[in-house]
């Protein structure tokens, strides 16, 4: 055994080996994720890469639907990734970020359902809604009616391959929905009709409702992200609504400039001034956004934590300072 076998076998076991459930071979499943490889565009494939990040970290995400809905593809070549970092015993390892923003919308999502919950059934919206399986992995949506909002061709194979796995087969595990309702609206929202189709699927202006935009905003052009966030803002003068959102700073859109649009350093200033109220701000590796899975004590996220936010350029090594903000923000009626 070379040393980097043995450094491969002090990973996870769950990372030792990508198997592949046998849902993915099922010969509809193939179809509709050769429909995703050349008819989606870069944007609507984010949906499947973010799953993939949240299936090879399943054991924390609890997310069991993330393979089917990621594809081979993208689990081979986010695996790959994960085996790249393990090998050279990386501090982070591929997807901590995903699980660590994982887990914060799901803590923070169960206390707003807690606080808001009265006898009528709360709305949680998802904005740009992607692979995301809420709807079937959290108990505390009992009573409450889930929107997902995305692009059609996202939302139409959502739903083909979720169909697949509840077609019954030898062990297989029965998918059940945990959220009281699920309302699948196709929409652009850069459009001027997003809220007017989900009012027109059943979402009333006048009930209380939580607003998740997770790995949204940087993919939208400035315009666009402050427009979205003006309309939640809006809707918010007339109930009770919390909004949960993730937020890059402009270093951490310059990884990318193809892919990242919009940014902001201090969304704990923007939102205020866009009429949202009540907003706390999380960064990775933060009490409320660590779940035990930054121990390397030199963890860079931890080591971010203590540069102030309005210094870019780490003064050590010369490195960016790139963030990722969680909010949260809350709006009241007037
Ligand atoms: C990175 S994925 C995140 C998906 C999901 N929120 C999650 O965390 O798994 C971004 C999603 O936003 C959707 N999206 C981006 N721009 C959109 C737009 N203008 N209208 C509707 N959906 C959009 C994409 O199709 C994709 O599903």
């Amino acid at each position: 055994m070379t040393n980097e076998d043995n450094r491969l076998s002090e990973a996870p076991p769950f990372w030792s080996e990508l198997r592949l459930p046998s849902l993915l071979s099922v010969d509809k499943v193939q179809k509709l994720h050769a429909a995703i490889e050349t008819d989606w565009n870069p944007l609507q494939r984010t949906a499947c890469q973010t799953a993939a990040g949240r299936a090879l970290w399943k054991h924390v995400t609890n997310d069991m639907l993330a393979e089917l809905l990621a594809g081979e593809t993208q689990l081979t070549s986010f695996y790959q990734k994960i085996q790249k970092d393990c090998l050279k015993q990386a501090r982070e390892v591929s997807g901590v970020i995903l699980a660590v923003r994982t887990l914060w919308f799901d803590s923070k999502l169960e206390a707003a359902v807690t606080f808001l919950n009265d006898k009528e059934m709360l709305q949680v919206v998802l904005l740009g809604a992607g692979m995301d399986t809420r709807a079937y992995r959290l108990e505390c949506l009992t009573n409450s009616h889930v929107f997902e909002v995305d692009f059609p061709q996202v939302l139409q194979v959502k739903a083909s391959l979720l169909q697949e796995a509840t077609v019954p087969r030898d062990n297989q595990q029965e998918i059940e929905m945990k959220a009281k309702m699920l309302t699948r609206v196709e929409a652009d929202i850069t459009g001027q009709d997003w809220l007017e189709k989900l009012q027109n699927s059943g979402f009333v202006p006048e009930k209380n409702t939580v607003w998740i935009l997770e790995g949204l905003l940087y993919y939208l052009s400035n315009c666009d992200a402050i427009h979205v966030l003006r309309t939640i803002a809006s809707q918010s003068t007339l109930t009770t609504t919390v909004v949960l959102a993730d937020f890059m700073n402009k270093q951490s859109t310059m990884l990318s400039k193809s892919t990242f649009q919009f940014y902001c350093d201090w969304p704990d200033e923007l939102l205020p001034s866009l009429g949202f109220s009540d907003v706390k701000l999380s960064q990775i590796g933060d009490p409320d956004a660590h779940f035990g899975l930054l121990n390397d004590p030199l963890n860079m996220f931890d080591k971010l934590r203590t540069i102030p936010r309005s210094i870019e350029i780490d003064p050590e090594d010369g490195t960016p300072c790139c963030r990722l903000y969680l909010v949260q923000a809350s709006g009241f009626p007037i």
